[in-house]
């Protein structure tokens, strides 16, 4: 297989108090209608609000146990495309949960449409949070360009939550020649990188970046948790000002 997942997928590993992460199965990129030989893991994040509405971020494939054991956390209530390229599943959990609310990002809709994927989305981030979920979770647009995504910060367990801005992966985990592409990026553990496709579009928006990099410093978050490779349980203002500096 080359690549090894981050066993067990497809249950919730509790990281805090109403916050936990779900490991899912491969996902293959598509690149122009071909498909990447290379598998690689994504992660969902899992907010409990207080009023028991769960906030699912970027949710991994549809799979009816995991659903049934969210259920006993909580309602199903908000599906979250953190940016377009992190939306593919929504639709799946949608057509499960009717109820749920779809959460758009910037070009969502025109990406799922160019590629026939079923998802209708109800609602769009704003770079304010909206009053669902605004008293405990709070969000703020990075500009990546044609990457940008919404990052989110998880109040009580002072948690970053973060896309595709941050990659961090286990090089022990891929094989080659995917191993050594991914070296040549720096995207990997343990000090993780700014995701390459946005570090010129971040160079060339000065103000829009230490904008963001003020708010997220703001925050002082203690903990990162990433959709791609290993998260940052610890220290996560270290990580900030080395990678965000
Ligand atoms: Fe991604």
């Amino acid at each position: 297989m080359g690549t090894s997942l981050y066993e067990p997928i497809n249950v919730y590993k509790p990281v805090a108090p109403a916050l936990g992460i779900v490991d899912g199965p491969f996902e293959y990129l598509t690149i122009a209608s071909v498909t990447l030989p290379l598998p690689f893991t994504t992660r969902m994040t899992v907010a409990r609000l207080s009023n028991g509405d769960l906030f699912l971020h970027s949710p991994i494939k549809f799979h009816a146990k995991l659903a049934e054991e969210l259920q006993t956390l909580g309602t199903i209530r908000h599906l979250v495309s953190p940016n377009q390229f992190h939306y593919a599943h929504i639709g799946e959990w949608s057509k499960a949960y009717p109820d749920a609310i779809t959460w758009a990002s910037p070009r969502v809709r025109q990406r799922a449409r160019a590629r026939n994927i079923d998802v209708e989305f109800a609602r769009d981030l704003h770079d304010a949070p909206p009053e669902e979920w605004r008293d405990e979770i709070d969000q703020t647009l990075f500009p990546g360009g044609y990457f940008k995504e919404f990052i989110f910060f998880h109040g009580s367990s002072r948690t970053l939550i973060l896309t595709d801005t941050i990659i961090n992966i286990e090089l022990g985990k891929i094989s080659e020649p995917w191993r050594t592409a991914t070296r040549l990026t720096g995207m990997y553990y343990p000090h993780g990188q700014i995701f390459f496709g946005m570090r010129l579009p971040l160079l060339l928006r000065r103000q829009k970046r230490m904008e963001a990099i003020r708010k997220i410093r703001s925050w002082q978050p203690q903990r990162i948790i990433l959709s791609h490779g290993r998260c940052f349980d610890a220290d996560a203002d270290e990580v900030i000002e080395r990678i965000f500096r």
